[in-house]
This record gives C-alpha cells, structure tokens and sequence, in this order.
C-alpha cells in the first residue's frame, strides 16, 4: 500500500501551489465549517446523532473549551530543521500520535461507512479503533488496512459468551489490543435523539459486528428475544421494517416477509449493554486474550489507579465526546488529574473535544501518550468520504508538526515536557 506520508511543509506547499490551478481544498480546514458543511449533508436526524451529546450538551462545551484554558509558551531558536512526531505504543510504531477514535453507525455519514475509514487509515498510516457498534464486520475492516495498527473497541455484552466471541475474532483479524468502553453500559439522555425519536440500531444500523457472529446467530435461535407488544401498523413502521430488511443479509424482500431482522434487532437491544459491569469482570477478560487490554472512559484518578491495580495495559482518558453524562467535567481537565495520579505507568491515550493539531500539542504536554480524531473525521467522511477523512487526518497531522516546531520541539518527548501556561 502507498503510504505518501506528507510533512507539513509538504503538505502545505502542495495546497498553495494547487491555488495556482484554482484547486481549492475541498474539505474545509477549520473543524466549524467542517462541522456545518457535513451539517449540510446529511439529513437533520443523522447529523444530530453523530454530532448530539447529552443533555443540554455542556460537558461537549466544557471539552472544547478546557483547551481554551491553557497556553503555549513558545520557545524560539532550537533548530528545529529536523522534526519527528512518531510514537512507540503498544508493540508498533505510529508516525504520528494520532488515532482514529471508535466511531458506530458510521453508514449515517456515508454509503462506505468504516471502510472508507479504513482505506483513509491505511494510506495516512493512522492507527484505527474499530466500534463494537460499526457499520462493517470488523474481518472487512482490518482487511482494508492490513498493515496499519488497528484495535477492536469492546461494548461488554450480556453475554460472555458473545465477549469472547468478539475478542477471538479481533485476534483472528490481526488487532493488537482490546479497548473495553466502560462510560457506555446504559445509553446517556441524548435531547438530540430523543426529539427526533431516532435511534439507528433500531432500524438495524451498526449491528454489523454482531450479525455477523456465529454466537449471535446462535443466541438469536436458543435464546430468542422477548416478545414485543403489538404495536399499530402505518406505513412509517412498514417503511422502517422496509429499511431493516434491507440491512439485513440476504434478499431484501424474503427478510421483509421473515421475522429475521426483527429478531435479530430485537436480541441486539435485549443484550448489547451490561449496566452490571464491574471491575472484577475484567479479569474474565484477560483469561480470554493474551492482547493487551485498554479502558476507555476513565475521568476520575481513583479510576486510573484503579486500572494500574487491576493490571490494565493502558487506559483513554474520554468522556464519549460529551455524549454521555451533562455537566461533567472536560476530558483535558480529567487527563491532568489522571497524569497526576498515575504518572507514567501505563499509556494514556486521550479523546473528546480535539478539534485541531495543536489542541493534540496541549494534550501531549499535559500527559497523553496519543491523542484520539473523533467527531471532526465522521464529518470528514460526511463531506467526502475516504478522500474527505483522509483530509481531516493531515491537516491535524500537519498543524500538530508545525506547532511543536515553532514551540521549540523536534519530538514528541519534547512536546511532553512543554509546560503550558493555565489561564484560569
Ligand atoms: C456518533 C458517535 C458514535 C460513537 N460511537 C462510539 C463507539 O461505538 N464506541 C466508543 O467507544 N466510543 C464511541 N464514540 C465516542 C468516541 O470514540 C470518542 O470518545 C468521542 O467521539 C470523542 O469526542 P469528540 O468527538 O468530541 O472529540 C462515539 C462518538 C460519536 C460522536
């Protein structure tokens, strides 16, 4: 695979000289009119699922506003001709210390969903965490970047047996970690969503990794989901079982007529969240896999210590984007109490509310091993697919590399010993 891995220099003498063409960028730069153009796209329901956070969205506020609350200090003639922003984690080398967040039901931004995703990944040699909940089965996925460093995101089912299930298949298709969510167990009070009524799994969307398990296909038949109630046929639900029957494998119309993907939608809801999920179920966990193990969801230092004790492979510093709980603190905020807890035991990967290159600057200095792309590539891939992702990855690979060149840093161990200035 071609990985043109373009410098900030590169990449920006290439856009300056491509306006002597008229060849404007087509994937805006700045992440708001990013935001507002995939916005433009798609239709209001699917916008504001990928784009909605909980409740009156305050904790999505404080993200993005915690980077606003701390400063570079730059420092000036270090020679800084020679400028390498690799990382070493978890057995593979990174070119840059960003990664791809786990982002589900993809297919609501665009017709290729996680492949698209993953053809991005592999050409910007991206590491990729692939949902629980994508829209693609995880095999097709990993074969899309067979070289490029990807990790399966764990949502801890009712059923174990469906766990492990998922793990080996990770293992099989070349994954070299587990990322187990642990902010997910019960879905958030998302305004967004609940106005519109709108939740896309239920129309089969995102259940790829589950329908295409041999021990989901089993529990489907031996334990079969509880019977509905009988609800009033109109021809909005007889549309909506239209959409479901089309996800579904197979013939659109012998699915229309089974009961297949009902059941399957049906047994999907009855397990895929485990609000009894406790820390002494992660050692059920390691008994299943010899790939490292990584919690994603920790804000709290106890949380971080907890994870050191329970001998976790490294941990993300998230809070879902802000899509689970209102009113909580910043991630930014929670990395600095996290670092402070637990120093550099383990690898702290960070997300939510990342929004440009120098943002990742920030979180490095303050104690992240890498930094996760969320919302801003789903907008990406709305606005352009592969090509749009792909956009979104180098323009925060190349601010990131011209910021730690003009704060006086040729690395990432220098990005890290950078103090910045609290403006509190
Ligand atoms: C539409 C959407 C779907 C998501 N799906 C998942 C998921 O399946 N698994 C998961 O662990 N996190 C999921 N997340 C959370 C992201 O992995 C990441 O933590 C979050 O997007 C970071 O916040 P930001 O996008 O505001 O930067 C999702 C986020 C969004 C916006």
């Amino acid at each position: 695979m071609d990985k043109p891995f373009k410098t900030a220099v590169d990449l920006q003498k290439l856009m300056f000289l491509g306006g002597l063409r008229n060849d404007i960028p087509k994937t805006p730069l700045n992440t708001e009119q990013l935001r507002l153009k995939a916005k433009d796209r798609l239709s209001p329901r699917a916008f504001d699922y990928l784009d909605g956070g909980a409740g009156m969205e305050k904790t999505m506020l404080s993200n993005t506003s915690a980077f606003g609350c701390w400063q570079i200090v730059p420092q000036m003639l270090k020679d800084v001709s020679l400028r390498d922003t690799s990382v070493e984690l978890f057995g593979s080398k990174w070119v840059s210390p960003f990664f791809l967040c786990p982002i589900g039901v993809l297919e609501l931004a665009h017709r290729q969903s996680d492949l698209a995703v993953a053809r991005a990944s592999a050409v910007t040699d991206t590491p990729l965490m692939i949902s629980s909940q994508s829209s693609t089965p995880m095999e097709d996925i990993a074969a899309a970047m067979p070289e490029t460093p990807k990790f399966f995101q764990l949502y801890w089912s009712k059923s174990d047996d469906l766990v492990a299930s998922f793990v080996s298949r990770a293992e099989s298709c070349g994954c070299s970690a587990i990322v187990v969510t642990l902010d997910t167990t019960i879905l958030g009070w998302r305004l967004r969503d609940l106005q519109h009524a709108y939740l896309p799994f239920l129309y089969g969307m995102g259940l790829a990794q589950y329908i295409a398990d041999p021990v989901f296909q089993r529990l489907m038949v031996a334990e079969p989901p509880p019977e509905a109630a009988k609800s009033k046929v109109n021809l909005h639900l007889l549309n909506s079982l239209w959409q479901m029957a089309r996800r579904y494998p197979g013939s659109t119309w012998h699915n229309f007529r089974s009961r297949s993907p009902l059941i399957a939608i049906r047994k999907f809801i009855d397990i895929y969240m485990n609000p009894a999920l406790q820390w002494s179920d992660l050692s059920k966990l390691r008994a299943m896999t010899n790939l490292p193990v990584i919690l994603k969801g920790i804000q709290h230092p106890d949380d971080a210590r907890k994870a050191i004790d329970y001998g976790l492979d490294g941990i993300v510093v998230s809070n879902h984007g802000g899509r689970q709980i209102d009113g909580a603190i910043g991630s930014l905020d929670a990395l600095v109490l996290v670092k402070q807890a637990i120093g550099n035991q383990i690898p702290i990967l960070f997300d939510s509310g990342v929004r440009t290159g120098s943002d990742a600057f920030k979180a490095i200095a303050l104690g992240a091993d890498a930094v996760g792309i969320g919302r801003p590539y789903a907008y990406g891939l709305a606005v352009g697919g592969t090509e749009g992702v792909q956009s979104v990855i180098e323009y925060f690979r190349a601010e990131f590399e011209l910021t730690m060149a003009l704060s006086g840093c040729h690395s990432i161990d220098d990005n890290k010993k950078v103090v910045l200035k609290n403006c509190r």
